[in-house]
């Protein structure tokens, strides 16, 4: 198979596990103590906007204290050093893969380092704490500002260049995802149906996906990644 020439790389919680991120479903169905529809839903953030606020302002102050690791270096050096183009699509909202060198990074979900007017509809790059008394920078409202996150039962973002660019791929990877969560979930179905990618999964164990991918490499995406890319870069000489 190869040399490949147009990449889609998915991501997924599992890519960042090894930076110290803690992914979604490996705790009981807890996520840092919460459970998702009380911090993850438009509802929650009608509800209790104090308690999401708080929730992402942790979350955002933890991105510093945590580092890019193997895995998010080797899907940079395979964009930078591959003779073709590589795309990165993260359902992560953490900022490691552009840490890790990783350029036009498409975060489906949000993310961590950007609010958004629910008056104005301006999005703003944020590294602080957000709170309901904070004025957006735009038009002044408070509270007005929310999380730029893609919270359950809301439309995930990009998906018009998401799918422009499966369908022009000849290989789709997917790297620490649980396949749970749709439409990112769909993405390997929809490789398959246009039919000419290669698809290969990289997970720590076989995803609910796992049926759909023609390679599955299982093991800690730190480890594997490195690896790969040297594969698809001699393959691609
Ligand atoms: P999950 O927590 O559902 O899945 C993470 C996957 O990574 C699991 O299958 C783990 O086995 C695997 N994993 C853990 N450590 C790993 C490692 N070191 N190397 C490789 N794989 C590893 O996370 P996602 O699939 O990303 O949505 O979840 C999808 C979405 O659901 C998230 O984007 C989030 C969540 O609710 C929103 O916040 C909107």
């Amino acid at each position: 198979m190869g040399p490949y020439r147009d990449i889609v790389i998915l991501t997924g919680a599992g890519v960042s596990a090894e930076s110290g991120v803690r992914t979604f479903r490996d705790n009981d169905g807890l996520w840092e103590e919460h459970r998702v529809e009380d911090v993850a839903t438009p509802e929650a953030f009608a509800r209790d906007p104090k308690l999401v606020q708080r929730f992402y302002n942790l979350r955002r102050a933890q991105l510093p204290t945590v580092q890019p690791n193997d895995a998010h270096k080797a899907i940079a050096r395979l964009q930078k050093e591959l003779d073709g183009r590589v795309t990165v699509v993260t359902q992560n909202v953490d900022n490691l893969h552009e840490r890790g060198g990783a350029e036009g990074v498409i975060h489906m979900h949000g993310e961590l380092c950007r609010v958004r007017c629910v008056h104005c509809g301006m999005r703003h790059d944020w590294t602080t704490d957000c709170t309901q008394a904070t004025p957006c920078p735009s038009c002044g409202a408070a509270p007005g500002l929310r999380p730029d996150i893609v919270w359950f039962g809301e439309m995930p973002y990009h998906m018009d260049l998401i799918y422009t660019r499966l369908r022009a791929c000849d290989l789709f990877i997917s790297v620490g995802t649980s396949g749970n969560v749709y439409p990112a979930a769909g993405f390997v179905a929809e490789v398959r149906r246009i039919g000419h990618a290669h698809t290969i999964e990289v997970n720590l164990e076989p995803s609910a996906g796992v049926s759909y991918f023609e390679e599955c490499r299982h093991g800690m995406a730190g480890e594997l990644m490195p690896p790969l890319v040297d594969e698809l870069l001699k393959k691609g000489q």
